[in-house]
Parts: structure tokens; sequence; C-alpha cells
């Protein structure tokens, strides 16, 4: 079948949609059939503008033709090979090249590399690290993990755990956690233009927690250094430091997950970079393969690789591992894909561009409904009253509006979420605002 020819379009009963109203999508399908740089085209050969570069994962813009190539070349060669008491030299290699770029730069010492199949995988991979790390070095009471409200960390049992969106865990049983507050504080910090100014005193409630808890009890602390899938939030100047230091203190572990903010987004190669605030482990996925293939990684400090390769040297010193860890496929595309991120600059090209990209999101600051514009590097937030009795219900109408009109935004909530491909340019941001512009005209 070939779904880019017109109203193309399969049958939809089977495939059980993830994190999507599938009755509602069903009876109204939206079906993307093909991709190139920043558009996608749908199956009835419109042209979608990518504001939100896939699912916050395609950096470097569509179809790019070296993943393909080196896709295809590493399927022909060696399609399959496991990596338990066995190895390939591509999952070696691809861990060294990004042994290279490591978060932290060179110094910060975060090159040990474990590889995952997605982001929630990399961080149900950190928490268990952390814990057998803490028992390792002879701190077995320490099982606890902390993490804060709104925060998203996927959907394994850890991570809903230490997550903190509602709908994501009523349902599910999890393991022992416990939150700090969010850092999301509209009515001081409406429309800050980067780094909002209030809400530093909110690190406390890590101290506040370990108080309640003995820091005895506590193997690590987990944030986003930026929070993406609640609708961006941005930590205030200085609660990352604050984060740092008291984790520090109380050997409390530091986990930065950085699958939306790894490989570029904030226009440096890591948020880790960006803030200078380096944490112990550092989960990423997404960019890591362009979205090409999925995969994710896991970044871990010497010291606590080192603390794990105790025993006797037969012995396997963790027993966590996936059937898909450093796929071979999936290392051919990331391989691939940090060689156009060095070619073309793009960890650091969203750097040059957030100043366009800030004035633009904030030319939106009058338009109907808006009671907030949050911006850092190249991602940006407008939220929206939500209706009476209908929350979240506005912004879903400005999505769809959107995509009849030929944009792909992400909605959240009433938050608009915008994540474009790092290869955009600064005309297709004055699009996007202005589609935006238009559609907020629109929707009531
Ligand atoms: C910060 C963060 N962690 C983890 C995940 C989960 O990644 P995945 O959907 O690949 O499992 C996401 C996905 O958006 C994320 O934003």
């Amino acid at each position: 079948m070939d779904y880019t020819k017109p109203s193309n379009t399969p049958t939809l009963e089977n495939f059980w949609m993830p994190f999507t109203a599938n009755r509602q999508f069903k009876a109204a399908p939206r079906l993307l059939a093909s991709a190139s740089g920043m558009y996608y085209t749908d199956v009835d050969g419109n042209t979608v503008l990518d504001g939100t570069a896939g699912l916050w994962c395609v950096n470097a813009g569509h179809g790019r033709k070296r993943i393909a190539d080196a896709v295809e070349r590493q399927l022909r060669t060696l399609d399959f090979a496991p990596t338990f008491q066995m190895g390939h030299p591509i999952a070696f290699d691809f861990a060294e090249k990004l042994g290279r770029i490591v978060p932290g730069g060179v110094a910060a010492e975060l090159d040990r590399v474990f590889f995952t199949g997605s982001g929630s995988e990399s961080v149900d991979t950190a928490l268990k690290i952390a814990i057998a790390y803490q028992r390792a070095i002879g701190q077995g009471t320490r099982s606890r993990i902390i993490g804060r409200e709104k925060g998203y960390h996927g959907v394994g049992f850890g991570g809903i755990s230490v997550g903190g969106l509602v709908n994501n865990r009523r349902v599910f049983p999890q393991i022992p956690a416990d939150h700090m507050r969010h850092t999301l504080d509209i009515e001081r910090n409406a429309f800050s233009k980067g780094l909002p100014a209030h809400g530093l005193e909110l690190a406390e409630d890590l101290e506040r927690l370990v108080q309640l808890h003995g820091p005895e009890t506590i193997a690590a602390v987990i944030v986003e250094p930026m929070s993406g899938s609640a609708g961006v939030i941005l930590p205030p100047k200085g609660y990352l430091e604050r984060i740092r230091a008291i984790s520090q203190k109380y050997g409390i572990l530091l986990i930065f997950d950085e699958v939306i903010t790894g490989f570029g987004r904030l226009g440096t190669p890591f948020a880790t970079d960006y803030f200078g605030v380096v944490p112990d482990l550092v989960t990423t996925a997404k960019g890591l393969t362009n979205g090409a293939i999925p995969m994710g990684a896991v970044f871990a400090s010497r010291k606590v690789y080192d603390g794990l390769m105790n025993g006797p040297e037969n012995a396997i010193e963790l027993f966590h591992g996936y059937t898909y860890s450093g796929h071979p496929v999936a290392s051919a595309a990331g391989i691939a894909t940090l060689e156009i991120y060095a070619e073309e600059n793009l960890l650091t090209r969203a750097a040059g561009l957030a100043e366009t990209w800030q004035e633009a999101l904030h030319s939106l600051k009058d338009h109907p409904h808006v009671v907030d514009v949050r911006n850092l590097g190249l991602v940006g937030a407008i939220e929206l009253s939500p209706r009476d009795g209908a929350p979240g219900t506005r912004a879903y109408d400005v999505f769809v509006d959107c995509f009849k009109k030929g944009l792909l935004i992400r909605v959240t909530g009433d938050v608009i979420a915008l994540s474009p491909p790092l290869i955009i340019e600064k005309e297709q941001i004055e699009t996007i605002v202005s589609m935006i512009g238009d559609a907020l005209k629109r929707v009531a």
C-alpha cells in the first residue's frame, strides 16, 4: 500500500493508540504519510509544518538520508546480535562517540553509557542504577526516590512513581517515592523571558523531604532540568544549583532526565551544559537517534559505574538490561545522527535562534485567551485560560485548527507546547507564530 497517495487510509480499529482519545481520533483521524526537513505531508497530500519535532525528537529534521543509509547498511551487515555476555563493535563505537560529547563536558566524567530502548526505559534504568549503587557502597537502606509534582519521566512503574502527573499515576501501584513542589508560578512569573526570577525557595523542598524521611532512606532525586510534557515548566534562577548542593550534602544521587533537553534543545548539547550543574546520572532518548529508530541511553558518572564494579570478576554487576540494549541498527542510526549534529552544528544552533524565537512567541502575549508565554532555547509554551467547566478543550481546538491549516503543535491541558526541529529557519518561526495567532483569533 502506498499511504502517500491522496486519501489512501488504513483500517483504524486494531491499533490501540497511546495517550490518545481512541474513539474521538478514529472518528476524525489525522494521518501523516511522509516527511522531509521541516515538513510532514498528510495522507491527503497537505503539507504540515512541524512545530514539535515529531514528539520532541526529530532534532535534525525529517528524512535524513545519512541516517537512512546507515540503517540500511547496518541491517544488511548485522541486523541483530545480543549484548548479554556478548557484544558487537558498533554499540561500543556509539558509546565511545557519545563519551566525547558527554553531558557536562569530558571533565564531568559522565561517560559510562547504558543503552535502553526508550526514555521510559532510561528512567527506570537510572532509578535502578541509583538504588543498586547505594547498596553497593554500603547504603542499602536508601531505596526511596524523590521526584517532583508535574514531573514526567515516562510510563514505567518507576517513572510514574517519581513523576507527578496525576492521570498517569492514579490507577497504578507505585514504588516508594515522594515529591517536591513544581516550579510553575504564573502569578509571580507570567511572561518571563527565559528563566523565571521567582521560586528559588522551592528547592528547599528537597531539604524538607530529607528531614521528613531521613537521608539514609533516600537513594536519588530525579528532575527534568526543564519540564517539557507537563507544559514547559522552567527552573527558577539558581534552583538546580541548590538542588545539586542539597543532594550532595546528604549523599543523594542527582538524576537529570534529559529525554527532551538532550541533544541541543536548549542551545547546548545538554541542559547539564546549559545550567552548568553536573548530576550523577543523565537519562536520554528521542534526539539520540533523531527519533528514527527507538533508543535511549543513560549516562552514568565514573563514580557510579566504578561503585558497582566490585565483587568477583565473573559476577554480573547489575542484573538489568534489555534485548535491544545497544541494538546494532539503532546504534548505526545514532552514529549517523551524531555526525549530522556535528557537521551542521545543530547541538548549539538553537542558541543563535533563541532570541528570535523568544520575541516571536512573546508577540502572542495580547492574543485572546493567552495567560502566559514561556520559553528557553528552542522550546516554547503558550498557556491559555481554560473554558469554564471544560479544561483542555480550548487548546485542543487550537491544535485541531492549526493542523487543518498546516501546522503541527502539541497541547497538554491548556498549554500549547512548541519544540521545532533545530534546523528551523527564521521565516518558519514567523510562520508558526502567525498561524497560532490566527488560530487563537478563530477559536472561542
Ligand atoms: C522527560 C521525559 N522523560 C521520559 C520520557 C519518556 O520517553 P519515552 O516516551 O521514549 O518512553 C519523556 C517523553 O516525552 C520525557 O519527556
